[in-house]
């Protein structure tokens, strides 16, 4: 922007320094009008735009406070500066709590003038940079707070980003503390609801009898101790997002309202029969499985297909190991600030202790592993004695051998155990990285009995590459 395209507006009731003002800044080469006080400089404010107001303090009837708090209250995009006499500070510290931007005192010399102003303007301009910036930030939101690089993690960021700025239903399955949450905020706040709100609804923690009128609202009276009429979450999020947390607790009564919301986007208040309309987005969450949940009849089918339009699975951190040093680091960041601590990192015995660990807790296992190491530490970086022993000992969990079930002659006992066996020898030998007497020693079987058992189910280390 060019200078002669900026604006000022000085006002003063002594014509002698507002004629002065006016000539220092129009060779500054600004554009300048000028009004001889209040009353004026207000119909000026009304009509055009500035980008900065000179006004005198203490003028007869309209003062620099009122014109002041007009500029305020008109646009956000103007500044003001106070001129203000010698010897009334404290009427100028008024003014900038009230919004005024900087004061200069009388008598005016120009180049003060000048560098005040310039000052102003290029503060304007910088604040505005970083409105966009903040902007920028929120659009970016993912990538602030949501940690991996491992492959199956970037596949789901790619998805997230696909699919944010639909109004396709999304269900994100996945174990405890993967990290639904987080994905449904990530959705949320990169699509264009993002200004309107998300709201939570955690089906699993709320009574059922209160599920219906959390979701839906309730008129006054409509039940024992509804004193008093209320909007129910769906209402609340209208133009945002529904996040339905723990999705697979919902009792089979509201499963059925559910549904209709999702199919015609309307529904009642508890007690009353006026339909309501909303416009949200539905992002649903479990732990479940929910394939399981329908063939047990405890979760309606045509429910299932509503909700799993868009499917996001989020893995398990034991599978996707990688993503470990990447999420301490981050934790680290955020509770050494939380906390202000001074912490590194781990040592990197410490690090391979982590990375053997299963976390059958997954990423929230992880942070809290984390934040209780910063909170303790002294030094600045973390030690095999600070882990704490049960991480140590590693527990670790054996990955289900699926068991195909025939129609008829039921299991095959004999083959599953053999299987179970096999797999389990694989994943000793394969954390042994196949040195025989350490995968023996895991297992807790003489070296004898597993190259025995090696030989006999023909297993061999599988070739590099
Ligand atoms: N990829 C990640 N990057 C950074 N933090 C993560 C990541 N995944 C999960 N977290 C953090 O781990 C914690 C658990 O995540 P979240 O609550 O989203 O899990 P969840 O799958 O909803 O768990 P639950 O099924 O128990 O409700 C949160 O504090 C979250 O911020
Ligand atoms: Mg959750």
């Amino acid at each position: 922007m060019t200078k002669t395209m900026q604006k000022i507006l000085i006002v003063d009731d002594d014509l002698e320094i507002l004629k002065i003002m006016a000539e220092i800044l129009r060779e500054g080469g600004y554009s300048v009008d000028t009004a001889a006080g209040g009353l004026e400089a207000i119909r000026y404010i009304d009509a055009e735009f500035y980008d900065l107001v000179i006004t005198d303090l203490k003028m007869p009837e309209i003062d620099g406070m009122i014109v002041l708090k007009h500029v305020v209250d008109q646009s956000s995009d103007t500044i003001c500066i106070i001129l203000t006499g010698y010897g009334s500070i404290q009427n100028a510290v008024e003014a900038i709590k009230a919004g005024a931007f900087q004061y200069i005192t009388k008598p005016i010399k120009s180049a003060e003038i000048l560098t005040v102003v310039e000052k102003a303007l290029g503060y304007k301009h910088l604040e505005r940079e970083n409105i966009l910036l903040r902007q920028q930030l929120k659009k970016k939101y993912r990538f602030e707070n949501f940690v991996g690089d491992s492959r199956p993690i970037q596949k789901v960021f790619e998805l997230i980003e696909k699919v944010a700025d639909t109004d396709s239903t999304v269900l994100i399955t996945g174990e405890s503390g993967t990290g639904k949450e987080l994905i449904a905020k990530a959705i949320h706040y990169n699509s264009y609801r993002r200004d309107n709100p998300m709201v939570v609804i955690n089906c699993g923690a709320i009574p059922e009898e209160l599920l219906e009128s959390e979701l839906f609202g309730h008129e006054k009276g409509a039940f024992t101790g509804a004193h008093k009429a209320r909007i129910g979450r769906f209402e609340m999020a209208n133009g945002g997002t529904v996040f339905l947390d723990e999705i697979g607790d919902m009792s089979p009564n509201l499963q059925v309202k559910l549904l209709r919301v999702l199919q015609e986007h309307q529904f009642e208040r508890v007690g009353s029969t006026k339909t309501i309309k909303v416009d949200v987005r539905i992002i649903a969450a479990t732990n479940m499985n929910l394939i399981s949940a329908v063939d047990k009849n405890t979760f309606r089918e045509d429910l299932y297909y509503r909700l799993n339009v868009i499917p996001i699975k989020v893995p398990p951190l034991r599978h996707r190991k990688s993503d470990i040093p990447l999420l301490i680091d981050f934790f680290i960041k955020k509770f050494n600030k939380e906390k202000r601590k001074y912490v590194t990192g781990f040592t990197s015995e410490a690090t391979s202790i982590l990375l053997e660990h299963d976390w059958p807790g997954n990423v929230r296992e992880l942070e809290n592993l984390v934040e209780r190491v910063v909170i303790l530490s002294n030094g600045d970086e973390v030690g095999l004695e600070d882990i704490p022993e049960s991480i140590k000992e590693g527990t670790k969990t054996i990955d289900h051998v699926k068991v195909a079930i025939p129609k008829r002659g039921g299991v095959p006992f004999d083959d599953a155990v053999e299987e179970y066996e096999k797999q389990l020898i694989l994943q000793a030998l394969s954390e042994a990285n196949w040195v025989k007497t350490k995968a023996a020693r895991l297992l807790n079987m003489n070296r004898t009995t597993l190259i025995e058992k090696m030989k006999r189910k023909k297993l061999y280390k599988p070739a590099v590459g």
